[in-house]
């Protein structure tokens, strides 16, 4: 059982969306990852898309180059980003399905179907010291792909329950999600959550002993909209200590 100090890892992505909207420099992700830190986060997730749709190459690499907190680096498993992944070594890599048309990240990742194209990634990033994490649905039989791949951590994909929560019935999706984390404990993998987690659905999860750590973007970036981004991260961290106290 983890319990004790959830982390929250805070997604700036969409800070990059805004900037890309208009093509200039603010407002400015380094920026933002700066407030997090000050705000009390524990990481800075990034998802570098083939499409760089919101991050870019340039701000990977101003981050990795600036920020003392840890980078997780969302990436696709392709030839292209393990390349990027091992020339800027940041901290963790959480391995995500990519489609070019999609919205976000809809689906997890088929760590059983895939486990020869993802086994020779894992390994590489392993190899590199990279903490490997595959962004999975909260299914035993993924789990235990990710385990035979040989990956320390998986991230649950929370997609799933956060739309249940909006539509009133999140009892189903919430119990998964525990069985999930409960099973990662027993495979000895890490277990990491997110997708979709605002104030309103992420106590339950919060709430869930063996994860480790939470990470968290869309949300926190549309609420500083309204009261500032240390503002709308300290209260994500307030609702998730609440939930583990
Ligand atoms: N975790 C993973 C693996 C993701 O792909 C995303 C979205 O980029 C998130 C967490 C954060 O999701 P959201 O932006 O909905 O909080």
């Amino acid at each position: 059982m983890t319990a004790g100090h959830l982390r929250l890892g805070v997604n700036i992505d969409h800070v990059a969306t805004i900037r890309n909207a208009r093509g200039g420099l603010h407002p400015c992700p380094l920026r933002a990852a700066e407030i997090a830190a000050a705000a009390g986060a524990d990481g800075i997730t990034v998802h570098l898309r083939e499409d760089r749709r919101h991050i870019t190459d340039d701000d990977l690499a101003r981050l990795a180059g600036a920020i003392a907190l840890p980078i997780n680096l969302e990436m696709a498993a392709t030839d292209e980003m393990l390349a990027i992944a091992l020339r800027h070594r940041p901290h963790a890599a959480c391995i995500v399905p990519e489609r070019r048309a999609e919205r976000t990240t809809e689906g997890g990742l088929d760590a059983a179907g895939q486990h020869n194209t993802l086994q020779p990634i894992v390994a590489r990033l392993r190899d590199a010291g990279i903490r490997v994490s595959l962004f999975v649905a909260p299914d035993a039989r993924q789990l235990e792909a990710a385990a035979r791949l040989g990956a320390p951590v998986v991230e649950l994909h929370t997609g799933p329950y956060a739309h249940a929560h909006d539509a009133g019935d999140a009892a189903a999706e919430l119990a998964r999600l525990a069985a999930a984390a409960a099973h990662c404990a027993r495979l000895g993998v890490e277990c990491h959550a997110g997708h979709g987690l605002n104030y309103a659905n992420v106590a339950p999860v919060a709430a869930l002993p063996e994860l480790a750590e939470l990470n968290i973007g869309h949300f926190l970036v549309g609420e500083a909209v309204f009261v500032g981004l240390e503002a709308a991260i300290r209260q994500m961290r307030h609702h998730m200590d609440a939930a583990r106290a």
